[in-house]
């Protein structure tokens, strides 16, 4: 197992990145908050399969975070992410430190049209994606990858960030690694460990209730049927629903059966906000 080397600031990413490319050697990106599960991992498969050096980026945005989410609360975990990003055998961490990220005179915010107004997370978190564009683009900048890793958990981020990627004309490809689950079905998130022991038992049928209505719009009923009995039993079984909604895969607007389309989900239980998505069949893959 070797150790990644650990990066603090631009000018070591850099210094760093230009040995790798002054040997024609390709880079990875997999950038994350930390608190690293089993799905971040498989995007740095992912990325070694893709390319030959990865380098995980970890950093908690607090520009992403609405003043009344949970910031102070999110978990960070640095030398359990180091030894997880070590058994892989990645290359780097870049792990910068907020005022290397924003110095005290930063004043510049990417401002999102297409699918960030999605009416989905945009509803419930305005902010949201205009600070992941931010970050995101300031570490596609610094870094330069042929490619990054981004999961599909977090369908509607992906999809501002490959537009985001296109209209900044950057020369870099962006990857989507499918979502990894839990043996009852849950998708492996972060904030999971923020579930109690009821809310856990509970948390899974999102996932239940999106393979449903997935099934059932695939087999040709009625979708506004299949959605108001899957918002339903979200609601009866103790969560407070934000959306369940079918969307268009790429575009995040209107959905039709002969287009790759998307059924996506967020709901609290507690204090803990999930979010899931399934593919619907039919139409082509995103
Ligand atoms: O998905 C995440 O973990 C974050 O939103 C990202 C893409 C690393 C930006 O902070």
């Amino acid at each position: 197992m070797s150790e990644p080397v650990v990066l603090n600031t631009i000018a070591e990413l850099r210094r760093h990145l230009t040995q790798w490319r002054a040997r024609r050697q390709t880079v990875a990106l997999v950038p994350t908050m930390g608190a690293l599960h089993d799905g971040h991992i498989s995007l740095g498969r992912i990325a070694q399969q893709r390319a030959d050096h990865v380098v995980y980026t970890i950093f908690v945005n607090p520009t992403q975070f609405a003043p009344t989410e949970d910031l102070s609360a999110y978990p960070r975990t640095f030398e359990a992410d180091r030894a997880k990003i070590a058994a892989l055998g990645a290359d780097a961490i870049f792990a910068p430190t907020p005022d290397v990220m924003y110095p005290a005179a930063f004043a510049t915010t990417i401002s999102l049209t297409g699918p960030a107004i999605a009416d989905l997370e945009d509803r419930f978190r305005p902010t949201h994606f205009a600070g992941v564009a931010t970050i995101v683009a300031k570490l596609l900048i610094q870094a330069m990858p042929d490619l990054a890793v981004f999961g599909e958990k977090d369908f509607q981020q992906l999809a501002v960030i490959r537009q985001l990627t296109q209209d900044l004309d950057l020369p870099i490809t962006i990857a989507g690694g499918p979502t990894l689950r839990e043996a009852d079905g849950l998708a492996m998130s972060s904030r999971n460990v923020y579930l109690s022991t009821e809310e856990r038992a509970i948390a899974p049928l999102l996932q239940r209730v999106l393979s449903e209505a997935a099934a059932a719009i695939t087999a040709g009923e009625d979708a506004q049927g299949a959605l108001t009995y899957g918002r339903d039993r979200i609601v009866q079984s103790g969560f407070t629903l934000d959306y369940l909604e079918w969307r268009d895969a790429l575009t995040l607007g209107a959905p039709s059966r002969d287009k790759a389309s998307r059924l996506l989900v967020a709901a609290r239980i507690g204090k803990t906000r999930l979010i899931d998505n399934v593919g619907v069949a039919g139409g082509e893959k995103v």
